[in-house]
């Protein structure tokens, strides 16, 4: 067992957008330090080492940084289709895994890395990181708080602004495709559909409807509507995607006792119960500024180094894979899907 001080030394698999913004939050950790940086384009891992320090080594092939780099950890940041087989690589080779979400595509996929993960005795962590964000955790805190009572009804939006001719990450040639992305709900929503479930408990049953209405570049769609019945009884809705010009991320909650309300743009939250005489009341927001990414790296590292209880698991990756495969079957075949486990 680790001692407290120690630091856990890691290894980044994939350097693009989201791995390169784990390395420059590893730089503000104590618990964690980037040990070495992989990725198929070696360019991308030597800027990504040179970045973080001169004792960085650079990989241009996931097997030589297992073999080679002398580290007990890894992150993998690579394309949603490339992870499960990257994290059961690592696993074999005895490293604890961080992995981005969406964990994998599939829900079978998800229980295989799961069971890699047991049967290894390896720590397997997913980045479902919304939750953990300065907006999102606060209206956790008050739910978990009691401030409205257990939570009945849930509305969550969260549209990407449509700019014609806009550059951007989400112009990466692996995102037009479904066969890498799984879908907008695998590749952003796993976010929506994690927090609804953290805040609202198990969902019992998903309904949806997906249109590609504006991105012909890409064979999946650009806006969705979600319905969810809760297993506790409660319901709610995400509408999602990147058709709305007006780009947004806002969501209501509601129990018995009032409502919570949040504006992820505007860094607000407010609430407002049903007592009588009773105002809308502001709640202080820190700005997130990298603290998500940072808390749960510094989790991840924490488990692995002293056994503490990580903030989110690779059970809430599969359960937000679970409610994305369900939403895309309820498509396809116009229907409600029950989520049996
Ligand atoms: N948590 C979040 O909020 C968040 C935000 C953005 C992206 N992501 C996730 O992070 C992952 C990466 O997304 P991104 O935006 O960084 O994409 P990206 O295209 O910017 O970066 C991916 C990198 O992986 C490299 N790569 C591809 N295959 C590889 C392999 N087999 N071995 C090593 N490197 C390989 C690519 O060369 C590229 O540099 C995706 O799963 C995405 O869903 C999460």
């Amino acid at each position: 067992m680790a001692r407290q001080g120690d630091v856990l030394p890691i290894g980044l698999i994939g350097c693009g957008n989201m791995g390169s913004s784990h390395a420059r939050q590893m730089g503000a950790l104590q618990e964690i330090n980037l040990a070495a940086a992989c990725d198929v384009d070696e360019a991308k891992a030597r800027a990504t080492a040179e970045a973080a320090g001169d004792r960085v080594a650079a990989f241009a092939d996931v097997d030589e940084l297992l073999r080679r780099a002398g580290i007990p950890a890894v992150i993998v940041a690579t394309p949603n289709f490339t992870h499960r087989d990257i994290v059961l690589k690592a696993i074999a080779a005895g490293k604890d895994v961080f992995c981005e979400k969406p964990m994998a595509l599939t829900v079978a996929d998800c229980d295989t890395m799961i069971a890699a993960a047991r049967e290894a005795g390896r720590k397997l962590m997913v980045g479902q990181v919304l939750r953990l964000m300065s907006v999102y955790s606060t209206v956790r805190r008050l739910v978990g708080e009691g401030l409205i009572g257990t939570p009945q009804a849930i509305r969550v939006l969260r549209s990407g602004g449509r700019i014609t001719g806009q550059a951007g990450a989400y112009r990466a040639s692996w995102r037009a495709k479904r066969a890498n992305t799984g879908g907008i709900l695998f590749e952003v929503h796993v976010h929506e559909f994690d927090l609804m479930r953290s805040l609202m408990g198990e969902v019992a049953e998903v309904s949806a409807m997906a249109e590609n209405f504006f991105h012909p570049e890409r064979d999946y769609e650009d806006h969705v509507v979600v319905t969810l019945r809760f297993r506790n009884g409660g319901i709610g809705v995400l509408e999602a995607g990147g058709a709305h010009a007006i780009g947004s991320t806002e969501g209501i909650v509601t129990g018995g006792k009032g409502s919570i309300a949040y504006n992820g743009g505007r860094n607000s939250v407010v609430y407002r119960l049903v007592e009588p005489g009773s105002e809308t009341v502001d709640v202080p927001v820190e700005r997130d500024a990298g603290r998500g990414i940072q808390s749960e790296l510094t989790s991840f590292a924490r488990w692995v180094l002293f056994d503490e209880t990580p903030v989110v698991t690779a059970d809430d990756g599969r359960r937000a894979v679970q409610l994305a495969e369900a939403a895309y079957r309820s498509v396809a075949q116009k229907r409600a899907i029950a989520i049996d486990d």
